[in-house]
């Protein structure tokens, strides 16, 4: 049986910190779905359609193996796609203890719904204080943002 890992999450954008969280991944499980899903609690700066096409650009400008897929998810929960696809797992990455808090009672929650595990995994240490909302507000403001996201993202958020 393969083994099938989602990486779920905003991507708005896909930071070097979620690339390496993607990366690892992939390398621990036969087939890694990197998810874009729609979060309401937050106000998005790009649509899921491009956040998506950023991922895809920035995997195959990174040369990762060709076990990654990207979709994305609106329609119903996280775990339904998790049963759609064959999923047993989610990867999510953990960079602080606001994080743990943030992600526990979701990956409860995911398990008890389908059985779903969730595995953290700590990023590179060179990547643990990039965020997507800090990345939108140093672009937002003129800033350069090439540091924190792949060229792909740099390049797009710059023509913008
Ligand atoms: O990058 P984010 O915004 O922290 O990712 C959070 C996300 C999108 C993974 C989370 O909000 C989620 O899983 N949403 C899907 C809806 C769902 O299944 N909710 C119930 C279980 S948590």
């Amino acid at each position: 049986m393969d083994r099938i890992a989602v990486v779920p999450g905003s991507f708005d954008p896909i930071t070097l910190g979620h690339l390496d969280v993607i990366e690892r991944a992939a390398g621990l499980f036969d087939v890694v779905h990197v998810v874009v899903v729609h979060n309401p609690d937050k106000s998005a700066l790009l649509p899921v359609a491009q956040r998506a096409s950023l991922i895809e650009r920035s995997i195959s400008d990174a040369g990762f193996a060709g076990n990654i897929i990207v979709a994305s998810w609106s329609v119903g929960l996280l775990v339904d796609y998790c049963e759609d696809v064959g999923a047993q797992v989610l990867v999510k990455g953990i960079r602080s203890q606001v994080d743990v808090a943030y992600e526990t009672p979701m990956a409860i929650v995911n398990r008890n719904l389908a059985k779903v595990e969730t595995i953290f995994m700590l990023p590179d240490p060179a990547h643990a204080h990039v965020s997507s909302s800090l990345v939108r507000q140093v672009a937002g403001l003129g800033g350069d943002v090439s540091p924190y996201v792949p060229t792909a993202v740099a390049e797009y958020l710059q023509r913008r």
